[in-house]
């Protein structure tokens, strides 16, 4: 597989770069922006839960309840979107503003639909086209404190109410949904290490969690989160709007990519292994109706759960596009398969790292997890297009980030640099025939980033959450205006925004 991607890459000197990219979105999203945690009737969401109860837990002590105040802020917010001219705007709805308890039977928050219509309507009032994404890890509390969250199945059918209630209020306007963002990322954060909410992990991996089995919680999260998102998009396709409206749905993934960390054949097949384990492991059971052999080989004990039939034809196909959410990349070597204090994260038998003899693969953004490697995300859109059928794709997310250093800061042009080597990866690829059919950067203004609380900055728009929430627009905001004003040289392309 590897090779055949160098080969192919190989070809691409040939082409004479003509034009630049294809169409520009942006994105922004809900609890790490919208705040308002406890307004309105919203219910509390896991999140709220886990950073108001356990700040020790969150880098910097903080939480989201204000955030970047988007709730009641938006309309700025969106002019700033227009004004660099961004022509869609990725956000997400929150669970418990719109069913505080979760579920249908504990009854509709009204104010929350009306929120989300007026976001809806004030964003194509200006031109702009909504993305809406269903779940981005804040799930109600009530769920969690019920049935376990995504550890229960009832979770499959309260998704699917939620998604629907979704598409009945607000489908007349949104054409693109996503059912999930980064199921991986929940299963590996808040259930195999336990950083992120809802904090559970293995005692010996951390003591601190409260509760938890590394083991054997995760393939059961992932599985109900692979059902519960087809579910809801059999839902979505039965409904006559899909047909009326040519609507499309989809799924968010991430991964970082992995490199072999040398040429030997065992390395080649441990860094298969690893995408097998984040990536390919949301992947596979939608495009082909089952889980990757990587996986089912080494997860032993009977640990994997299985689909029935009835499951497998249900996910089989259940998208109309694949969105990829990528920052970095990694290098990867194969070692011996753990026997004691086994995780989803010792199951693969690969070492993760980012240097190679001393080198690191790329230098390090705000973030220590962040190796910058644009060429990373290039090879991870060929390896969709290769191994799963050539869907349509977005990336749904990628940008990078800088420390928070306690004063303003807007001359990012590490930032501008990354974009624009991402950029031209991103158009490799499409000239090399991958189906790309938007990019989001992620993300407009800095938000609350999970258990890195206000620490790092991902922003276009700087907010001083020290002052009002005050937004001033970071000189990769500008450049992005220029760009997509097509005022923008480069280096060798023409700018032709599609
Ligand atoms: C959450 O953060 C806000 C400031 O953003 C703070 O006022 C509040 O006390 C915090 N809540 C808890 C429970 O720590
Ligand atoms: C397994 O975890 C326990 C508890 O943290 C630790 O004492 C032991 O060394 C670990 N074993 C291995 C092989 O890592
Ligand atoms: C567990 O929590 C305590 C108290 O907050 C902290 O000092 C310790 O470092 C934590 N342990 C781990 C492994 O995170
Ligand atoms: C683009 O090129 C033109 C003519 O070659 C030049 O006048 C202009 O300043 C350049 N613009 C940028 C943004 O570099």
């Amino acid at each position: 597989m590897l090779s055949n991607i160098l080969k192919i890459y190989r070809f691409s000197s040939y082409y004479i770069y003509t034009y630049y990219f294809v169409s520009f979105y942006n994105i922004f999203l809900i609890l790490q922006c919208e705040g308002a945690a406890h307004e309105d009737g919203r219910g509390p969401s896991i999140w709220d839960t886990f950073s108001e109860k356990f700040p020790e837990k969150i880098m910097d002590g903080s939480n989201g309840s204000i955030a970047d105040d988007s709730y009641n802020l938006y309309k700025e917010d969106m002019n700033f979107l227009h004004q660099f001219g961004f022509d869609a705007y990725r956000f997400l709805i929150s669970w418990s503003r719109i069913l505080p308890c979760g579920d249908l039977k504990g009854g509709i928050n009204q104010a929350g639909i009306d929120y989300y219509n007026n976001l809806i309507n004030h964003i194509l009032s200006k031109g702009v086209k909504p993305y809406v994404t269903i779940f981005h890890w804040d799930l109600p509390e009530a769920l969690q404190h019920t049935y376990g969250g995504f550890l229960g199945a009832e979770i499959v059918n309260d998704f699917r109410d939620y998604a629907e209630l979704c598409f009945q209020k607000f489908g007349d306007r949104v054409k693109h949904w996503t059912t999930l963002n980064e199921p991986f990322s929940v299963v590996h954060n808040g259930f195999t290490t336990g950083q992120d909410a809802p904090g559970r992990c293995s005692s010996f991996t951390n003591p601190n969690c409260t509760g938890g089995d590394g083991a054997r919680e995760p393939y059961i999260v992932g599985h109900n989160f692979l059902l519960a998102h087809g579910a809801a998009v059999k839902i979505y396709r039965k409904s006559t709007r899909y047909a009326i409206q040519k609507g499309e749905i989809g799924i968010a993934l991430n991964t970082v990519w992995h490199y072999p960390y040398s040429d030997s054949y065992a390395d080649k097949l441990a860094a298969a292994r690893a995408t097998a384990f984040t990536f390919d492991y949301f992947l596979e059971p939608i495009v082909y109706g089952k889980y990757p052999t990587e996986m089912v080989n080494h997860v032993k004990d009977g640990r994997l759960p299985t689909f029935t039939p009835e499951e497998s034809s249900m996910l089989k196909g259940s998208y109309d596009f694949i969105g990829i959410n990528y920052y970095s990349s990694s290098y990867v070597k194969d070692v011996p398969c753990a026997t004691e204090n086994i995780t989803m994260s010792t199951d693969a038998c690969v070492s993760i790292v980012g240097e190679r003899n001393g080198v690191p693969l790329g230098p390090t953004a705000g973030s220590d997890w962040l190796l910058i490697y644009p060429e990373g995300i290039r090879d991870l859109l060929l390896h969709v297009k290769f191994k799963f059928d050539d869907p349509v794709l977005y990336i749904t997310e990628n940008g990078v980030d800088e420390a928070s250093i306690g004063e303003i800061f807007l001359n990012d042009d590490l930032r501008i640099d990354y974009y624009a080597h991402h950029l031209k990866m991103v158009r490799d690829a499409i000239l090399m025939g991958v189906n790309v059919q938007g990019y989001f950067a992620w993300s407009l203004m800095d938000n609350f980033e999970w258990a890195e609380g206000y620490t790092v900055r991902f922003g276009l728009v700087f907010v001083d959450f020290e002052d009002g929430r005050k937004r001033y627009p970071k000189k990769s905001a500008k450049w992005f205006r220029k760009l997509l004003k097509r005022e923008y040289n480069g280096t060798r392309q023409k700018v032709a925004v599609i």
